[in-house]
């Protein structure tokens, strides 16, 4: 039996069946999910158990996985929880105890809360994330995502015009200092210095065109900072309506995959004295599926 995508009848996600994510897909089933990505953009998969290995060994079906050096400040090597290849969003310590309020990775990853796209801030943006949920709190802990080329569609021909060929810079550093996260070394600095990327991207696959945001830009090529700022904002803002964002609520067993040149998504908040483990594998933007760079 084939996989079966459906549209969510509430938003513009879409919904995967008939499919073992922890098995070999066949190459028809992944031609089925990338089409279904290009059409809905965020994919959810129920009921799909996965271990590290297994998240990888799916995620590489679809491409490349992104591979970056992190400065060691951030998270030691020695501090990881997970293998290399996994990210760890969860709010444990390697101990697996919980983070205390202290701890500095914690307080790193709370620019997650913000609307953005993963690696915005690299040279080669991300392609597909897949987010794997091993354990999730009682209440909260939700991610929404919002569709960049419905925002787009909806902007008045103006502003389309205006901003076709703006280019916006991307930086951690942006998306870390507005959450008054400004604890940050010489090295993470030079590290994360800006990278240019265009604010309006057109999908290869579809040729519809969207909206290139994210926390991370924090300047626009030949405008002051405060007048890019605030029009980066008031986009932002217009671009995540309710009509343009799934909101999903994670059950232990969801993997959800969404196409970070296509949409913006954001963590919400959820009570830290309880465990909410989920994992992220990230295949890079010049993968399979690929829209324009
Ligand atoms: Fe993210």
């Amino acid at each position: 039996m084939p996989v079966v995508v459906r549209p969510m009848s509430s938003a513009f996600a879409g919904e995967v069946f008939g499919i073992d994510c922890a098995a070999p897909l066949e190459a028809e089933d992944v031609a089925a999910i990338d089409a279904g990505m290009a059409r809905h953009a965020v994919l959810v998969f129920r009921g799909q158990p996965l271990s590290d290995e297994r998240q990888l060994a799916f995620t590489r079906q679809f491409g490349e996985l992104e591979r970056y050096a992190t400065p060691g400040h951030i998270r030691k090597r020695d501090e990881e929880r997970l293998d290399p290849g996994v990210a760890d969003f969860s709010n444990l310590s390697r101990d697996g105890g919980l983070m205390t309020l202290d701890n500095r990775i914690w307080l790193f990853k709370l620019g997650d809360r913000l609307w953005h796209s993963d690696s915005s801030f690299r040279p080669v943006t991300a392609g597909y994330s897949l987010l794997s949920a091993r354990a999730v709190p009682t209440r909260g802990g939700d991610t929404e995502f919002a569709d960049m080329r419905a925002a787009y569609d909806a902007l008045d021909d103006d502003t389309k015009a205006e901003i076709e060929d703006l280019v916006c810079e991307h930086s951690l550093i942006y998306s870390r200092e507005a959450i008054g996260f400004f604890d940050l070394t010489a090295e993470e600095r030079e590290h994360f210095r800006p990278v240019r990327h265009r604010l309006v991207r057109v999908d290869a696959r579809t040729g519809r065109r969207s909206l290139f945001l994210s926390a991370h830009a924090g300047a626009i090529v030949g405008w002051t900072i405060p007048e890019a700022r605030v029009f980066l904002r008031d986009l932002t803002e217009q671009a995540t309506q309710p009509q343009f964002v799934y909101r999903h609520h994670w059950r232990v067993g969801d993997l959800v995959m969404w196409d970070n040149r296509t949409t913006m998504h954001r963590a919400r908040r959820f009570d830290r004295n309880e465990v909410r483990d989920v994992r992220r594998t990230t295949l890079a933007g010049s993968s399979r599926g690929a829209g324009e760079e």
